[in-house]
């Protein structure tokens, strides 16, 4: 089930603006509806103006199926290196996560997938609601 999200992901990273990092990233997300979004970086002359591929995605998933959606799986990609969602976008998906940060987050790890829960990755996130 990760493979295919991380098939869209790797698709997706041939877009990105990346000239400053070189790093290319790409994200696919599935919603609870069965909606699939992609996102990509989006680097900046400005550094710190930088976009993460994760944000994108959730801002086009948001854009999409309106501030109700919630994120049931999600894969990221970088050709070439191998990390997980930084500690910023972890934060944004918790607002958009299942209940429990049950979010399945699949990120590659010494070549092969690694499937963790939002949870596991961000435990006792920041929420206002
Ligand atoms: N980047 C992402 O797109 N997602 C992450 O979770 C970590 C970092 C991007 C930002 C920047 O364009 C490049 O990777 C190097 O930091």
């Amino acid at each position: 089930m990760a493979e295919d999200l991380l098939e869209l992901a790797r698709a997706a990273a041939a877009h990105a603006h990346a000239p400053y990092s070189g790093c290319q990233v790409g994200c696919a997300l599935e919603t609870v509806a069965g909606g699939h979004f992609t996102g990509v970086n989006v680097e900046n002359a400005s550094y710190g103006l930088t976009l993460c591929a994760e944000r994108v995605a959730v801002g086009l998933a948001v854009t999409s199926e309106g501030p109700g959606l919630r994120i049931a799986r999600l894969a990221v990609v970088c050709p070439g290196l191998e990390f997980a969602p930084c500690g910023a976008c972890r934060q944004v998906l918790a607002e958009f996560a299942l209940p429990g940060g049950a979010t399945e987050v699949t990120f590659l790890s010494g070549g092969r997938p690694v499937v963790r829960t939002l949870a596991e990755l961000l435990p006792e996130a920041f929420h206002l609601v």
